[in-house]
């Protein structure tokens, strides 16, 4: 009900996540994820999900998703009611809503970030703030059709950092010689991304969670293609990017995490690493329609190296916060 909530929203049915390529996240060790239902006869209505994060600072990612002939009934209020009470009960104090929305003209909401808008009159928006929610960031969401030759635009990114920054790729595993490298990026990863207010708790990464986390997409539907930059005076990887690309070629390549490290930012790497990869996706695994990504509206650098890419914007995404006492 989640993937046909955000085709509606965005006018699109590649977006969402099948079951099949959801299923590696519920499949997690450390997972704590519940899936509440509100059922007439035999259909569900009205789907929440609860997904826990325990730690110093317990953490709940929440969704709510009503069909849309059982809206304005009060279901939805009942499952975020419900949510909001197994997260209290959970020791819970932040709770953290990623929403599909459009945008458009009239009444806006501002995030705490102070980039993009959100429509005040749109439902989800009213849901959320009637709930007591804050609205910290918004996310452009854009696509790129493929095919796309971007072989002068890999030769004009690969002249700033010369070769200085030789380029690696590989699919799935991180290479034996890279994972402690990698380990260091992804860890950086959490600390670096524009977060808002939002505050998530930062992952910990170490070369014992790399492995245990690529042995995964063997059982998934998904392969995860990766390109890295290595600095060549000190031997070390200073940033990567990764796309995670479905078995089934009808299907949108999803755009993951990009990160340069700041030492070395300023060469173009973003961008080299974005046109290396998509390029390394067209020779490997020809014949996807698209990529999909994700940006904060104040991420500039990043929406930069997309605009030249040829990513056009489809919708947003709305990123919400609630204090729970
Ligand atoms: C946002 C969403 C969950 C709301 O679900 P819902 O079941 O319509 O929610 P409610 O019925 O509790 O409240 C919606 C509106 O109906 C009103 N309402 C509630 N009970 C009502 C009733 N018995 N009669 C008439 N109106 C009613 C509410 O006051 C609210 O009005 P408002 O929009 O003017 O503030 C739903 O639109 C949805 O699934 N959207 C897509 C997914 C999404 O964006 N989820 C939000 C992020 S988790």
């Amino acid at each position: 009900m989640h993937a046909e909530n955000q085709a509606l929203t965005y006018g699109r049915q590649d977006v969402g996540l099948t079951p099949e390529e959801s299923w590696p996240r519920y499949a997690e060790p450390h997972a704590s994820i519940r899936i509440f239902a509100v059922c007439n006869q035999d259909k569900i209505v009205a789907r929440g999900y609860y997904d826990l994060e325990r730690g110093a600072e317990p953490t709940a990612w929440l969704d709510v998703d009503v069909d849309p002939a059982w809206r304005h009934r009060g279901l939805g209020s009942a499952m975020a009611g419900r949510l909001h009470d197994v997260a209290d009960a959970d020791g819970v104090r932040k709770v953290i809503v990623y929403a599909p929305s459009t945008t458009g003209p009239g009444a806006q909401v501002t995030p705490t970030s102070g980039s993009g808008s959100l429509p005040a009159g749109n439902s989800e928006v009213r849901f959320l703030l009637g709930a007591g929610y804050q609205l910290e960031q918004v996310r452009r969401a854009s696509a790129l059709t493929l095919p796309k030759d971007a072989s002068s635009l890999l030769a004009e990114a690969s002249l700033a950092g010369g070769d200085n920054y030789p380029v690696h790729f590989w699919m799935n595993r991180t290479p034996d010689p890279w994972r402690s490298d990698m380990a260091i990026l992804r860890q950086q990863m959490g600390r670096s991304a524009p977060t808002a207010g939002l505050d998530e708790p930062e992952d910990v990464w170490t070369v014992q969670r790399l492995i245990e986390s690529e042995v995964r997409p063997s059982d998934g539907t998904r392969d995860f293609l990766t390109a890295a930059v290595e600095d060549r005076a000190t031997r070390q990887l200073v940033g990567f990017t990764t796309l995670a690309v479905p078995t089934d070629k009808d299907r949108p390549v999803n755009q993951e995490d990009t990160l340069v490290l700041s030492g070395h930012r300023g060469h173009r790497l973003g961008k080299l690493l974005k046109v290396a990869n998509l390029e390394h996706l067209q020779r490997e695994r020809p014949g996807y329609p698209v990529v999909i990504t994700f940006n904060a509206e104040e991420n500039h650098h990043v929406l930069d190296v997309n605009d030249s890419l040829g990513f056009t914007s489809f919708g947003h995404e709305g990123a919400w916060r609630l204090g729970l006492t």
